[in-house]
């Protein structure tokens, strides 16, 4: 059990687990068109910006407490508080976030790989046509698509840390690369591909608003899979040998280019695959631009590679992107096994049976909540709307939470922790650390501006989300 805890085999493959945990559907997607429709090439620069002057520090604080403690979220802040009863509700919070992510993540999935099927046997016209995803998101057949796709990562967590995570990263990641990359040959070398090439890179400051600030950065934190406990655990899985700043580093180069190189391939296909576009027709919400969007502009394909041709670049595509899915999903439900194994001293199997066995149950419910069952579909309102039972756990952890999380860690690490102790703990590994100005920067930045920063969005986000005020005009 718990008692000598598994480690990954090498520091590529923490790299590329936490790399697959980072890049995901809001790479592949969300980041292009925000991007695109946002300030282009500006944009690109305060990411950036955010990326590494604010994130980076949070992520290296997250790996850092990991490590220290062998520990995933729970035990990590009970520990380092010596016990205390409010650090450890900071803890659980830090365990149920992901946990409840994991289930809107995993309705998306459960989507994408119906997708994959529903092209794969012909019917990408059906998908890009205006009745497809109304109908699609209703049909029972999901069902057997969730048992797929609870079967593959299940399966994936169940070979453990080194045999499951990190050989599923070592296989998916490199095959994302390669196929983002292919993507990006053929779609640039089509005619028009350079208007949206235009389109994702000229910069307009115009456009940076207060509010693109702040989605800047919130897309920035969710990205990097910040104040979901995922880091955390994954860096209780590394040696003393490995130099986490540096590794950090790695991860979120990986992450942002990752998220620039998919702007190369999106905007471009939907220039190019279809002149005709409007760009303000593209959503804002990487689900619609997903699933209704881009089936339209795939099926656009078929004047000139015909109809198997432009099924079969969908088919990849869509491919690509459950890929993507798969390495976040598999990260974010390791950190419940975690608990549970460290915590509850339950077998990883028996974990993960609970954990597929209520996760499943949710994500059915979930799924359920775009028309199929009433009770859920019309769950609760606020701030004026119906939510459906979806909504309500996006917009409470996904969008609120996690800002929230993000603020204690900050917190805990910087005075409850302690800031030499972060020092020493990230200079193991890493010689020349101490005295260096990223401790500097590390130390300051996590014990001021970041937490302020996080904790104005987590209140602007419930003043907006949950009762429809405006607090900072953003
Ligand atoms: N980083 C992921 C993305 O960009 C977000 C995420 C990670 C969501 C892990 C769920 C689990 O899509």
């Amino acid at each position: 059990m718990s008692a000598s805890r598994e480690h990954f085999s090498s520091r590529i493959g923490f790299i590329l687990a936490a790399a697959g945990s980072a890049v995901g559907i809001g790479n592949l997607v969300g980041f292009p068109v925000n991007a695109a429709k946002n300030g282009g090439g500006a944009f690109l620069l305060m990411y950036a910006l955010f990326v590494f002057l604010i994130c980076l520090p949070v992520m290296i604080a997250e790996m850092a407490v990991g490590r220290n403690t062998a520990k995933e979220p729970v035990g990590a802040f009970k520990t380092l508080s010596k016990g205390s009863k409010l650090w450890g509700a900071a803890g659980f919070l830090g365990v149920l976030t992901p946990f409840m992510i994991a289930v809107f993540y995993m309705v998306i999935t459960v989507w994408i790989f119906g997708y994959i099927a529903l092209t794969v046997t012909g019917h990408l016209d059906y998908l890009a046509s205006d009745v497809g995803f109304g109908e699609f998101i209703n049909s029972p057949y999901l069902y057997i698509a969730l048992i797929a796709v609870a079967g593959i990562v299940s399966f994936i967590l169940a070979a453990g840390v080194k045999d499951g995570i990190e050989k599923a990263a070592k296989i998916l990641m490199p095959a994302l690369l390669t196929m983002l990359i292919l993507m990006v040959v053929f779609v640039l070398s089509l005619d028009n591909a350079m208007a949206g090439v235009t389109f994702f890179l000229v910069p307009d400051i115009n456009k940076i608003t207060p509010s693109v600030v702040n989605g800047a950065l919130s897309q920035a934190f969710f990205s990097l899979s910040l104040g979901m406990g995922i880091l955390l655990t994954y860096g209780s899985y590394i040696n003393k040998q490995t130099n986490i700043p540096n590794s950090a580093k790695l991860v979120a180069i990986t992450d942002t280019s990752v998220a620039f190189i998919a702007g190369l391939m999106i905007l471009p296909a939907v220039f190019s695959f279809n002149p005709e576009v409007n760009p303000s027709e593209l959503s804002d919400s990487s689900v619609s631009l997903i699933f209704t969007f881009l089936p339209k502009i795939f099926l656009a394909l078929q004047t000139s590679l015909g109809y198997v041709g432009a099924s079969a670049v969908a088919a990849f595509f869509f491919l690509l992107v459950f890929f993507a899915a798969i390495t976040s999903l598999v990260s974010i439900i390791e950190v419940p096994v975690s608990y549970l194994v460290t915590e509850k001293k339950h077998s990883r199997k028996k974990a993960l049976g609970y954990l597929t066995l209520t996760a499943g149950v949710l994500t059915l419910f979930a799924t359920a909540s775009f028309g199929m069952v009433p009770f859920f579909t019309e769950f609760t309102s606020y701030a004026g709307g119906t939510k459906s039972l979806f909504d309500v756990i996006y917009d409470v952890f996904y969008d609120t939470i996690l800002p929230l999380n993000g603020f204690l860690l900050c917190i805990f690490v910087s005075y409850r922790w302690k800031k030499k102790q972060l020092s020493e703990e990230l200079s193991i590994g890493n010689e020349n650390y101490k005295g260096s100005w990223v401790e500097k920067y590390i130390n300051f930045s996590l014990g001021t501006f970041i937490p302020v920063i996080v904790l104005l969005i987590f209140i602007n986000t419930v003043a907006t989300k949950f009762f429809a005020a405006n607090l900072f005009g953003f």
